[in-house]
């Protein structure tokens, strides 16, 4: 008897095991930068807080430096249910829900504290709740700071120093119309391609925040930075659709609670690089300059023709909202 109730209960002890096992749900969670960057930062607390919230309900596979490929193909591996996480720039967000290019707006923040409570307020918050339409669903919006123009050709100091520059974007219209309205010659690119292009001199600079400078150490094939601000960078944590829908209740506030502290170290991590990233690049090596408020304003005004565009696609009023708010 004791014998066979042993058994038994090994037996039941190793089904239990197994049954637990079998029950984990991966979440395979892919991003364009290394581990050690704001998205790898944000992605670690993502999982420790899920992992804290949910005991053995999930296991993590981290997919770093676009180990999943582009940041449109991962997010269409969330739509088909392939990949369960992503954290991604608004790179190619607005082909997935248009409304999202209107944060793409050259020179429409006045700085991170703006770009923040519009975000986290009503208009940033409908905006995230479309991408349920489209067979994801986003989590919260995250952020990479301002974006910056390198380039190996010349340093920048107004519209006529970038005439013909051959500058890689994000596959994004919105910055696309206002490169060309001020008479660069832009180049949209998948992130993946970027780095090796540079190298080859197959274009000659592109734009990122700090935060992307500094972590994929840009310094090794870029010559000369130039403090532009031209635009703020949103990010967003997004879920597969067919994922969340297989989630209980309260698997769901564990990932939403889990989303808020993720997009919170990845905004302490944009920080601290907004005000320590520029020093780090001149002692890498590269020549600094900063755009004064005059020669912003140059800018801003060579791109008024695209100003028209962005009215007509996302409403005045919306703009002017987004503007207005304190
Ligand atoms: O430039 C881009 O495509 C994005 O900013 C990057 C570097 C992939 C981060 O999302």
């Amino acid at each position: 008897m004791t014998s066979i109730f042993r058994k038994l209960t090994t037996a039941g002890a190793i089904a239990m095991l197994a049954g637990s096992a079998a029950a984990q749900t991966e979440i395979k969670i892919g991003y364009a930068l290394a581990p050690d960057s704001h998205y790898g930062v944000a992605a670690e607390k993502f999982e420790e807080v899920v992992l804290a919230e949910t005991g053995d309900d999930f296991t993590f596979r981290h997919f770093p430096s676009s180990g999943l490929g582009g940041e449109r193909e991962v997010i269409e591996g969330l739509q088909i249910g392939t990949v369960e996480a992503t954290i991604v720039s608004s790179g190619t967000l607005a082909n997935f829900v248009p409304e999202t290019g209107v944060f793409d707006i050259p020179f429409l923040f006045r700085d991170l504290g703006h770009a923040r409570r519009v975000l986290d307020g009503p208009i940033g918050q409908d905006i995230l709740a479309k991408f349920d339409d489209v067979g994801l669903h986003a989590l919260a919006w995250g952020e990479q700071g301002f974006r910056h123009i390198t380039n190996n050709r010349n340093q920048i100091q107004g519209p006529a120093d970038v005439q013909g520059l051959k500058l890689r974007t994000m596959e994004n219209p919105v910055h696309l119309a206002a490169f060309e309205a001020m008479g660069a010659a832009p180049t949209p690119m998948a992130w993946p391609e970027v780095v090796s292009s540079l190298q080859q001199g197959v274009i000659d600079g592109q734009e990122n925040p700090l935060s992307v400078i500094v972590s994929v150490k840009l310094n090794e094939v870029q010559e000369y930075l130039t403090l532009s601000g031209h635009v703020y960078s949103p990010a967003m944590l997004l879920v597969s659709k067919p994922f969340w829908e297989g989630l209980n209740d309260d698997q769901k506030a564990s990932l939403e609670k889990a989303a808020t502290e993720a997009v919170t170290a990845m905004r302490a991590y944009v920080d601290n690089v907004e005000t320590s990233g520029v020093e780090t690049l001149k002692e890498r090596g590269m020549k600094v300059g900063e755009l004064s408020a005059e020669q912003k304003a140059e800018f801003q005004a060579a791109i008024q023709t695209a100003y028209e565009g962005y009215y007509e696609t996302y409403g005045k009023e919306l703009v002017d909202a987004i503007v207005a708010t304190e």
